[in-house]
């Protein structure tokens, strides 16, 4: 093979090449640290074998300990009953009976914590939402279990977008996290769209110390690959200073599209890079569905955007405005109903050309 490229019209490109990917790697070393790079290049190769899945609910029944028992030390800092690969299917939505069975140590609002042991972070999963229930009731179907093995101390919070307006997903994201930090001191905010399932409990719902972490690294809508470098939708996960940092997400965009690119907009406008889990460990499984109405493709993200490097301080957790309509405690979690008000009018858009 090595010859056939190393004709003698080729060499010279050959050692450019060489030379340009060596300084690419070391470049991408001294921005990320080895190991992150090593995971992200060699990750989807390595150790888990995705054929061979447990079910999310096993042994969890060896964390329900004796009712008598009293916590005295903190969780070690890797749960052991971690199984790796899970098995997911979505034939039949459970009803939400069924999960609070499932799930009996799960309090009112969707919280937990773990009974034989003080969780070492507090995390938050905040899940925009409106006319998704039976997606709303896999997900949690399989959330909880997930969330318990890893030992956190949680709560769920679903913010529910009342009205017939479009779709505002960041919107809504920004107001789980004010209303999410009225309940606790999170050590972590989950931002997780509501048709994700992750694939493995390895991938833990804790943040990174320093940057934002993509943990949605690999869908498989995306043949478990990231669609494009740079690319932040689905899953992901901010200590409260990182979300204040970036002034929150942005309030603008209105239906499907676009608030994903600007969010890593403004991670790098302020100083910071996105981390991400390795691609073997960072699978979710999509559910299935069509496109909803009232989520249409937002046409106008491509001029929001070329204009977010001019907006992000002006437009996020400074400039958020809604009215909360109820806050509910359900068994499995805090139901935030919220009216977010309507899309403005917009100059429909002349050129669509630039992509991102
Ligand atoms: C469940 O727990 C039992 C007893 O500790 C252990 O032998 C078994 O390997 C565990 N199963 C899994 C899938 O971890
Ligand atoms: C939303 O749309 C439905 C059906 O189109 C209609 O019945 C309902 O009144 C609308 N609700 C609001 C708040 O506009
Ligand atoms: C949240 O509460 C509102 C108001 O009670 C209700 O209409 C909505 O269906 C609830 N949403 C979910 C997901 O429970």
């Amino acid at each position: 093979m090595g010859a056939m490229f190393l004709t003698r019209t080729d060499r010279p490109c050959f050692f450019m090449c060489l030379a340009v990917s060596q300084l690419l790697f070391i470049l991408l070393l001294y921005r990320r640290g080895a190991s992150s790079v090593f995971q992200g290049i060699f990750g989807s190769y390595l150790g888990w074998d995705y054929s061979r899945t447990q079910d999310v609910y096993t042994n969890l029944s060896l964390f329900i300990p004796d009712p008598e028992a009293v916590r005295t030390q903190f969780c070690p800092a890797r749960s052991p009953i971690l199984v790796g690969p899970l098995t997911i299917t979505f034939n039949k939505p459970p009803s939400l009976k069924k999960i609070q069975q499932k799930n009996r140590y799960v309090t009112s609002g969707g919280y937990f914590s773990p009974r034989h042991c003080f969780g070492r972070y507090r995390t938050a999963v905040i899940i925009p939402h409106r006319s998704r229930e039976s997606h709303l009731r896999s997900l949690l179907y399989y959330l909880h279990p997930f969330l318990q093995r890893q030992q956190l101390h949680y709560a769920i919070f679903v913010v529910h977008q009342a009205g017939n307006a479009t779709f505002n997903r960041a919107k809504l994201l920004n107001i789980g996290v004010r209303e999410a930090l009225r309940y606790d001191d999170w050590d972590c905010l989950i931002l997780h769209d509501v048709d994700l399932v992750p694939e493995n409990d390895y991938n833990l719902y804790i943040c990174d110390d320093y940057y934002p972490k993509h943990l949605s690294s690999a869908m498989d809508k995306f043949q478990y690959s990231l669609p494009y470098w740079g690319y932040f939708g689905g899953v992901s996960a901010l200590t409260p200073d990182q979300f204040m940092k970036i002034n929150g997400f942005p309030n603008t965009y209105w239906g499907w599209g676009g608030e994903d690119d600007d969010i890593a907009m403004r991670i790098r406008l302020s100083g910071m890079s996105i981390t991400r889990s390795p691609l073997s460990l960072g699978r979710y499984k999509m559910i299935p569905h069509d496109r909803d109405s009232g989520n249409e493709e937002n046409s106008h993200r491509y001029t929001l955007l070329r204009n977010t490097k001019k907006n992000w301080k002006d437009d996020g957790m400074n400039s958020l405005d809604f009215h909360l309509l109820s806050r509910e405690k359900t068994p499995l979690y805090t139901n935030l109903t919220v009216d977010i008000g309507e899309a403005p009018e917009m100059p429909t858009e002349a050129s669509k050309w630039r992509l991102f």
